[in-house]
């Protein structure tokens, strides 16, 4: 994706609250907790954009570029670059806002990555996107 500091790409997708339980043993938030909230926001998009079920069939380009914070609100934003016959990629950031006792936080740009899905059938076999 491109660089953009100042300005989320894309729909915000998915947004929650960073817990204790999703740390690491830095104390800092878990970058596999980080993957998993990234893989559920590019699912919805491809969900919607292909009307029905898809998985997740690789990941590219996954930059953790500043910690994440216990107490951070995470926002998942995305937009899907390609559309092939079954297959979409989903370009996504994950932005945070920290709260802090003495109000909001700038948000920050904390991770970017392309995940690429399939839509399936009902037997897992990948399914045509009717691109209409
Ligand atoms: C994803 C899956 C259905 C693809 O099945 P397959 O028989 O290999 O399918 P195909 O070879 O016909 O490829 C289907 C599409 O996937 C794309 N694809 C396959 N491997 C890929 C990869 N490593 N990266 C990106 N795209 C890939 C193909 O290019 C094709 O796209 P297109 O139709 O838009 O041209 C199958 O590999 C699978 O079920 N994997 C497990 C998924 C999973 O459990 N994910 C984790 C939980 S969601």
């Amino acid at each position: 994706m491109s660089e953009n500091n100042n300005c989320p790409r894309g729909q915000l997708l998915l947004r929650t609250l960073a817990m204790p339980a999703d740390t690491n043993a830095n104390g800092d938030i878990f970058g596999g907790w980080i993957m998993s909230q990234l893989d559920l926001a590019g699912a919805i998009l491809a969900k919607e954009i292909s009307h029905g079920r898809v998985v997740t069939v690789s990941v590219q380009e996954i930059v953790f570029k500043t910690p994440v914070s216990v107490g951070d609100v995470v926002c998942c934003y995305g937009e899907c670059t390609r559309i092939g016959r079954t297959s979409m990629s989903v370009g996504l950031e994950v932005w945070v806002k920290p709260v802090a006792t003495d109000g909001v936080g700038n948000r920050r740009k904390v991770c970017e990555a392309t995940f690429n899905y399939v839509a399936i059938d009902g037997d897992g076999r990948p399914r045509a996107i009717n691109k209409s």
